[in-house]
């Protein structure tokens, strides 16, 4: 594994580590899976995902409070891919929050809404046995508060939650799969990724001007995202925020105290270790 290292200043008591982990793409399929699983687990298996992810969660017990996986868990949803999810996620060391992939049937086959997502929740049968929409998670002084936003978006109910979650008086700490708008890792994106979209969440109109129509549907914000953003940006108890699903690291503010970390993929072996002073 390759451990990146990061220390956070916010003034407690008493240190806190936390070990990142997102985008592991677990990739299995059994004799209960279809051909069309069978041929996806094929192409995108990959023993390292698992070995990677043993020595993530090792390191975690070792070192560090909490591991927080901010989702693309599995890479697709089979029942050999929810039994093995299910499995890992029983580990109370482990807090999780779902990625697109953690809902995805066939990989880029469908349009991805709450319906779809929600098929496949029911499907997972309610999901893998943790909260997927919304999760909270108090360790060592600070507050872990995980909310899916594999779409694209928020809703407003994940606002007053996260308020409710703000009011317990703790440092916060955000876990989410895609990383919010911010414009030196957008031109970053675009600089050196070869792709239509930057799948970040809240770029303005001027902003989806570059991407191809599909990825700005798919992609613009709506008012409860907009919304929910403007509320991150201006609580002064959230201190960092915890994403994935871009596959490469990047670290930058996105307002002067505000830092957002993206962790690259779980399935290289990439981790990064937050220590929180
Ligand atoms: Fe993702």
């Amino acid at each position: 594994m390759e451990l990146l290292k990061n220390t956070l200043r916010i003034g407690l008591e008493k240190p806190v580590k936390l070990l990142h982990v997102t985008d592991t793409h677990i990739a299995l399929a059994d004799e209960r899976d279809d051909e069309r699983k069978h041929a996806l687990a094929k192409r995108l298996r990959n023993p390292n995902k698992e070995k990677y992810l043993a020595e993530h969660i090792a390191y975690a017990e070792e070192n560090c409070g909490l591991l927080v996986h901010t989702g693309d868990l599995m890479d697709f949803v089979s029942h050999a891919n929810v039994d093995k999810a299910r499995e890992i996620l029983k580990n109370e060391h482990i807090f999780f929050i779902a990625g697109n992939h953690d809902y995805s049937q066939y990989v880029g086959e469908a349009w991805e809404d709450s319906a779809y997502r929600m098929n496949s929740y029911m499907q997972m049968g309610y999901g893998l046995g943790v909260p997927m929409f919304f999760n909270a998670r108090t360790v060592g002084g600070v507050n872990v508060v995980g909310i899916d936003n594999s779409y694209y978006h928020f809703a407003d109910w994940q606002i007053w939650r996260l308020q409710r979650e703000v009011e317990k008086g703790l440092p916060v700490i955000l876990a989410f799969h895609d990383p919010l708008f911010e414009q030196s890792l957008y031109d970053y994106h675009f600089e050196h990724v070869p792709e239509d979209c930057t799948y970040l969440v809240g770029c303005d109109e001027e902003h989806l001007l570059r991407y191809s129509e599909f990825r700005a549907v798919q992609q613009r914000p709506d008012a409860p995202t907009l919304r929910m953003i403007d509320y991150i940006k201006s609580e002064p108890a959230i201190k960092a925020i915890l994403t994935g699903h871009l596959h490469f690291s990047y670290e930058s503010m996105l307002t002067p105290t505000l830092p957002q970390f993206v962790t690259g993929g779980a399935y290289d072996g990439i981790a990064r270790e937050l220590t929180i002073l």
